[in-house]
């Protein structure tokens, strides 16, 4: 009787150890899995494969939850007919490649990118549910591991704006601006902020790279 009160503190101490260990195993299990899909070379990287497990998921309860933070505000009522034309001769140069345009068959770019530029004039595609503030914030710093590219080097504020306006109004276009929105008519593209002209090197010269 005196060994059995004698093994009790042994026991406990032993099931403190096991359930330590058992933790730890637990914790290394996950990442040593998730290292082992990726290396074993059946991870899915093409863009024409099926998504990863909880990739989708991940990546858009991020960007939203950013977005909800940083989004700035505006008024889609305060933009006049001529933004929307300037919103689409934007469009027309730095987004229909990707996004598509009114009335015509989905960009074949799209169709090799994952994931796929949604074809902003379409019913399944069209940001109009979205705030002219959050698509803005998409223009303006891109989507990161997508094909969106951020337009705040290439495009001036006001540019981002009016885009954003044109596609958050894609629904309910006033006739000039869809009429700028018609495949071949690529407005006189606004020259980008800040974008500095290279001056084309004199007749009979060959331009050299400078050492
Ligand atoms: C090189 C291709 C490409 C170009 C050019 C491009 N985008 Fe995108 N865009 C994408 C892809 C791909 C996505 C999807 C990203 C995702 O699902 O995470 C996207 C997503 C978006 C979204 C979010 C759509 C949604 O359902 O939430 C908006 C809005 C958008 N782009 C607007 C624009 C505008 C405006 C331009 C031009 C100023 C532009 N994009 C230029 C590829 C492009």
């Amino acid at each position: 009787m005196l060994r059995r009160g004698g093994e009790r503190p042994e026991r406990g101490e032993k099931a403190v150890r096991n359930f330590v260990v058992g933790l730890i195993v637990g914790f290394l299990i996950l990442p040593a899995g998730l290292y082992i899909y990726v290396r074993s070379g059946n991870a899915p990287v093409a863009t024409a494969y099926a998504p990863m497990p909880f990739e989708r998921m991940l990546a858009r309860t991020a960007l939203h939850a950013r977005i909800a933070k940083e989004a700035p505000q505006k008024d889609l009522k305060t933009f006049t007919d001529a933004d929307l034309v300037s919103g689409a001769q934007v469009y027309q140069t730095n987004c229909a490649f990707c996004h598509g345009l009114p009335g015509q068959p989905a960009s074949a770019a799209s169709a090799g990118m994952f994931p796929r530029a949604p074809q902003l004039f379409t019913a399944d595609g069209t940001v109009t549910d979205d705030s002219v503030g959050v698509t803005y914030w998409k223009v303006n710093n891109g989507i990161r591991l997508s094909g969106m590219p951020g337009f705040h080097a290439a495009l001036g504020e006001q540019q981002m704006w009016q885009v954003s306006a044109l596609v958050a109004r894609a629904d309910n276009l006033p006739p000039a601006a869809l009429d700028a929105l018609r495949p071949g008519v690529v407005g006189v593209a606004a020259p980008a902020a800040g974008a500095q002209t290279i001056p084309a090197a004199p007749a009979g010269t060959t331009p050299t790279t400078p050492h």
